[in-house]
């Protein structure tokens, strides 16, 4: 029986592992070994890890792999990304390659504006609160000051404050809905400390506003924070082509291809339970790059997904058609991404990712995301439109089952030219390491 402890936080690491350890595993001393496994011996770089969040027991290794060939508006880049799904890195250096053949990636940002709100209750006149707004919002921008001048130095800040009404959904609610503008960073310190100040001005000047009853001067601040949703902070991607330049293979017509792909698209468009689906395969390619450059995936797919469903029903966020005989697949995302602050100047591999990337700008960085959502979206229609999924999935699986079986080198070697002729199955692996090992005794 587990027991709760007090303190734990204030623990040394080594004190956190025994308790930890002692409670939960049957054998503490192999629990700890696999812990030490992935600590790093350079001090100095593992006790950056271990503050980067509270009660770091240990470090969470993912991949990083890099797709090259990707031709962005006529500049190539190789794309970093960390994610453990096996076929996702492949897939995107696959697609890459396939449209760096054909005119590569164009691409817009199409808008930056990043949204925070101050929730409040006030019990009251409507008009009072408006007139209040008008009044006060000079001083809401200019008590912030000291907070965004730097920010405003380079172009960035306060956009715009609105008062929004909210008493229809619940009694007394209205906020303060704001507009900013980041400029390279993601925004959400900025943003929050921005609304922070604005709820605390807002609060105490109206103690003292002369129209307001006494009741009335009571404002009750529910909260202050960023909003993740994002609508206007677009970026958009997209590839095109002539139809007849479509295929590289004599087992689908480049009319049938374009043609199919549209359908798989279409069906995205209106059947949610494909759609999600759909948009888990784009966000295989954006998180691993998100991830890779140190930003908030969390924040991406919240959005994503609030994004894809704007119209009132989950959809497709990627789109394609054939017109006149061109292809053209596209995507249209709202991506709120820094290249500045956060874990971006701090964590190693994410400054060599942003490196890799020619130190991009918030806005580069938006459209190389987007590129690689569409890439990998381009990657998994392609094969469930032609070989189907499973072939290419279980080729890159096939590692997976090798070494879960502790497959030597050698065994390696054999069986993967073994599997470049036979279909990938878990039971056709198993069966041909088992015959190997018994040939080999
Ligand atoms: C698997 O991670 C992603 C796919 O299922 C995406 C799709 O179906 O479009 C292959």
């Amino acid at each position: 029986m587990s027991k709760s402890i007090a303190g734990f936080s204030k623990l040394s690491k080594s004190k956190k592992i025994d308790w930890m350890v002692e409670t939960y595993f049957s054998n503490a001393e192999q629990a700890k070994t696999v812990l030490k496994q992935y600590w790093n011996t350079n001090e100095k770089l593992q006790n950056l890890h271990d503050e980067f969040i509270e009660n770091t027991i240990t470090n969470y290794y993912l991949p990083l792999g890099v797709a090259p060939n990707f031709l962005i508006n006529d500049k190539l880049y190789t794309i970093p990304m960390a994610i453990e799904e096996s076929s996702v890195v492949a897939a995107a250096s696959k697609a890459a390659k396939f449209w760096l053949d054909r005119g590569g990636f164009k691409t817009r940002v199409i808008s930056t504006t990043k949204i925070g709100q101050v929730h409040f209750m006030y019990q009251g006149n409507t008009e009072t609160l408006q007139q209040y707004f008008s009044h006060i919002k000079p001083k809401l921008i200019q008590d912030a000051n000291p907070i965004t001048k730097n920010m405003q130095k380079r172009g960035g800040g306060i956009l715009d404050i609105e008062l929004r009404d909210k008493t229809n959904d619940i009694e007394g609610y209205y906020q303060l809905h704001a507009s900013f503008e980041t400029l390279d960073a993601m925004g959400a310190n900025f943003i929050n400390s921005c609304l922070e100040q604005f709820a605390k001005t807002f609060k105490t000047e109206a103690l003292t506003f002369d129209a307001f009853s006494e009741t009335e001067k009571d404002i009750q601040i529910v909260m202050s924070i960023l909003s993740n949703y994002v609508p206007e902070c677009l970026v958009r991607a997209e590839v095109s082509c002539k139809v007849e330049d479509l295929t590289e293979n004599d087992n689908i017509s480049a009319n049938e291809f374009a043609t199919k792909f549209v359908q798989a698209v279409n069906i995205a468009e209106i059947e949610p339970y494909r759609a999600v689906t759909h948009n888990k395969g784009i966000m295989n390619g954006i998180d691993a790059v998100v991830l890779a450059t140190g930003n908030d995936f969390r924040a991406i797919e919240a959005c994503a997904h609030a994004y894809a469903s704007r119209n009132g029903k989950y959809s497709s966020l990627s789109h394609a058609k054939v017109e006149d005989g061109i292809f053209t697949f596209w995507i249209e995302m709202p991506l709120a991404l820094g290249t500045v602050g956060g874990l971006t100047g701090l964590h190693p591999l994410v400054k060599l990712s942003l490196e890799l990337l020619h130190h991009p700008s918030a806005k580069e960085l938006m459209q190389i995301v987007a590129v690689a959502g569409l890439a990998q979206n381009f990657a998994a229609l392609r094969s469930l439109t032609t070989t189907g999924i499973q072939q290419g999935h279980m080729k890159m699986h096939l590692m997976n089952i090798l070494n879960q079986f502790e497959a030597t080198n050698d065994e390696k070697l054999i069986l993967t030219e073994q599997f470049k002729n036979q279909t990938v199955s878990h039971s056709a692996v198993v069966e041909a390491i088992e015959t190997l090992r018994s040939k080999s005794n």
